[in-house]
């Protein structure tokens, strides 16, 4: 695989090499992008088709390395994580949706859990490795009214007990994300985003935390810029903590002149448990529990690694504008054109 050098004060020096498994997932984007920008690291994007669009459009950026990893092949991992400095680790409990079962499969994120950190540790014990950040979701607020709690968060928490006992804690950096803006544009009939919609799964007058997916890549930025600081810690990450109200009322104040009302839609408890059980579960979870995210101390964290988080207000400001983009040309693919319907209704 490809040693990349930089040209540093004059002189050429090796770049570290991080690997980043589900390269191709909304996380794994956000943090090759992210890493791809600072010049600084050469990336191995690891995804189990380096042919696919998002795997090609990843290959192109800057210093980033396509290789070929499973997560339920461990040989395949070892491969992928050969003479890498770190690693950024992600588990998906997504195999595919059936009827009675939904697509959200606990056993398979458990299964992929224990391959990526028995790798880890295989890559730790080789001595180049010297860094682990692995992405699991936020813990409650209140963790004694956790029970039931999901089974695709349980997996995760899981997987960082099981990191605890394969001792790798101590070069672990673990970052627990909230629920993902990029939720808002599920393709659900009638609770889609648009002008007049603004969906979610809790309570209107409920404090909902939610992150822009790029931001993880951030965060992935700044702990590996300050290894030794935050190795060792686990930290709940979210950029806003709104209601589904003012979320709303975000969106309304951005389209002022078109004289339109935006409703917060919240999706029926029960069409989750139908669709995908566990997502109702979740949503009962959260309006339950909370994200445990203290908001107050990300400031300061995220000033300390440099990170601006992205405010729904800029995140929706940006939809518009792409929407508008995609108003405006002929050519635009069949995709954007629905996307562009959504927003429009
Ligand atoms: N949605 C939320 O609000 C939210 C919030 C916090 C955390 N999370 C968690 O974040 C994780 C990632 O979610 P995401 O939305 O970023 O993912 P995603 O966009 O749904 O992508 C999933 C990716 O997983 C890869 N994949 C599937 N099976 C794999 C396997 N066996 N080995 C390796 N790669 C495999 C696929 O890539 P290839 O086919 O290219 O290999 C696919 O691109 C999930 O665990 C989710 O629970 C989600």
């Amino acid at each position: 695989m490809l040693e990349q050098e930089a040209n540093v004060g004059g002189s050429t020096r090796r770049l570290p090499v991080i690997a980043v498994t589900m390269a191709t997932s909304r996380q794994g984007i956000g943090v090759v992008k992210e890493l791809s920008k600072t010049n600084k690291y050469q990336i191995r994007a690891i995804t189990r088709n380096i042919k696919s669009t998002k795997a090609l459009e990843l290959g192109s950026l800057a210093n980033v390395e396509l290789v070929k990893g499973d997560l339920m092949d461990p040989e395949s991992l070892s491969r992928a994580f050969d003479g890498v400095d770190a690693i950024f680790g992600n588990t998906t409990p997504t195999k595919g949706w059936k009827v009675f079962r939904g697509s959200i499969v606990r056993s398979y994120e458990m299964k992929q859990g224990f391959n990526l950190i028995n790798q880890v540790k295989v890559a730790y014990k080789k001595r180049r490795l010297n860094h682990f950040i692995f992405s699991s979701i936020s813990k409650a607020k209140d963790p004694l009214k956790n029970d039931p709690a999901p089974g695709h968060f349980t997996s995760k928490w899981d997987i960082e007990e099981y990191i605890e006992r394969c001792d790798l804690k101590e070069i672990t950096t673990v970052l627990r994300p909230v629920s993902y803006f990029e939720n808002f544009e599920n393709k659900l009939p009638g609770y889609t985003i648009s002008k007049r919609i603004f969906p979610g799964i809790v309570n209107e007058n409920f404090k909902w935390q939610t992150i822009a997916v790029e931001d993880i890549g951030k965060w992935v930025r700044g702990v590996l810029s300050k290894p030794e600081k935050y190795k060792n810690q686990s930290i709940n990450i979210a950029g806003e903590e709104l209601t589904g109200l003012e979320m709303a009322m975000t969106l309304q104040r951005l389209v002022p002149s078109e004289g339109l009302q935006t409703n917060y839609v919240m999706i029926p408890r029960v069409a989750m448990k139908i669709i995908e059980y566990d997502i109702g579960v979740m949503a009962d979870w959260i309006e339950r529990t909370g994200y445990g995210a203290d908001m107050n101390k990300l400031k300061l964290i995220q000033t300390d690694l440099n990170i601006v988080p992205t405010s729904l207000k800029d995140w929706l400001k940006r939809k518009l504008v792409e929407q508008n983009k995609t108003k405006s040309s002929w050519t635009r693919q069949w995709k954007s054109y629905q996307w562009k319907l959504q927003w429009d209704k």
